[in-house]
């Protein structure tokens, strides 16, 4: 019997169709040095449906990019479920004008072994260039045929706007906003942007969905995570601090046979119309984190879930 088709999303009002969950690749690869393991990790991604891939010029130091480059070649067309790749340039302080974007675009299509990328984006709103210079500068890279859909990153609603607005008068829809979002930091929620996104039809998609691994439950007073992996975000206070949360995903998650922590902290955010993109550094991680697709938590199960966040938040 054949395999049903695996659920698609359309990324803001453009073409392109994507799983509601991608895969963050901000670990892959290492300074310039691609990892051929991460190969069965992305093969297996597409086994499972999940077409879509977050990468980033900066990410290693080019190596996520020249990781993808290594698969992307066989699996773009050939495969049916065909890989859909974003990266981002960064604006490094040096990139004075907007005219930057083209050289920095063509070295990250010739890392990714691509002729041109599904999304192109900017990924902080930092100065000295405006965020309209930037805009016009994607819809040239679109117009050229180098870029299928332009996104944001790290923009509020009012420098979305800005995006939005310079990208329609080149008669292009900024297609996405990706953002930090997860049950820890609800800010998209409370500021607006998600209410604003779903109404200009932009796809917000959300970035740290896993609070770096504090939602999958695996650390615990007990259990901490080794000394190399502490850091700000990860410390004894915020891993105490969450337990409460962690009971309530558990529990949530045993009434979907047996869903994880981290599947269901995935699923919520898909409830709240948001597209994750979990980093997956190996292929246990990814096959776990897949398990967040193909089913849905019930609304008053989110709402248990606000409230638990709420609660741990307010602590
Ligand atoms: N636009 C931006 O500014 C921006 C910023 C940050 C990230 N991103 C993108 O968003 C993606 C995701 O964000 P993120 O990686 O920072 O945060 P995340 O998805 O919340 O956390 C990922 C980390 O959690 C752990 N993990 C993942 N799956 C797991 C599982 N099933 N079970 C247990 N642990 C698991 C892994 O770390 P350990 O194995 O070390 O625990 C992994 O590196 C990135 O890869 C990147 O593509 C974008």
């Amino acid at each position: 019997m054949d395999q049903p088709a695996p659920e698609r999303i359309r990324l803001g009002s453009s073409e392109l169709m994507v799983s509601p969950l991608g895969v963050g690749t901000n670990t892959w690869g290492f300074i310039l040095k691609a990892n051929p393991a991460l190969k069965d990790t992305f093969e297996t991604a597409l086994s499972l449906g999940i077409n879509f891939f977050d990468t980033a010029e900066v990410y290693q130091f080019h190596g996520s990019e020249l990781t993808l480059g290594q698969f992307l070649p066989a699996a773009r067309g050939s495969h049916s479920n065909s890989p859909v790749v974003e990266t981002k340039i960064f604006p490094l302080p040096w990139r004075l004008s907007a005219k930057s974007l083209l050289p920095a675009l063509r070295a990250s299509l010739a890392r990714l072994k691509m002729d041109d990328v599904d999304i192109y984006m900017i990924h902080f709103p930092l100065p000295p260039v405006s965020i309209e210079a930037w805009m016009d500068a994607f819809a040239g890279a679109v117009e050229q045929g180098l870029v299928r859909a332009v996104g944001v990153s790290n923009y509020n609603a009012e420098q979305m706007k800005r995006a939005y607005s310079a990208l329609e008068k080149r008669g292009i829809r900024l297609a996405v906003n990706q953002v930090e979002y997860n049950l820890l930091k609800r800010e998209p929620e409370q500021n607006g942007l998600l209410a604003l996104c779903q109404s200009l039809g932009v796809t917000l998609i959300a970035y740290h969905p896993l609070a770096s691994g504090l939602l999958t439950g695996k650390y615990t007073r007990e259990s901490p995570p080794p000394s190399g992996r502490r850091s700000l975000e990860i410390n004894r206070a915020a891993i105490v601090r969450v337990q409460p949360l962690v009971a309530t995903l558990k529990q949530i998650g045993e009434a979907h046979a047996g869903k994880t922590p981290g599947q269901v902290a995935i699923n919520w955010l898909m409830c709240k119309g948001a597209l994750p993109i979990p980093g997956a550094k190996n292929l246990k991680q990814l096959q776990s984190n897949a398990g967040a697709l193909g089913w849905r938590l019930a609304p008053s199960e989110v709402t248990s879930l606000d409230a638990a966040a709420d609660a741990v938040c307010k602590r």
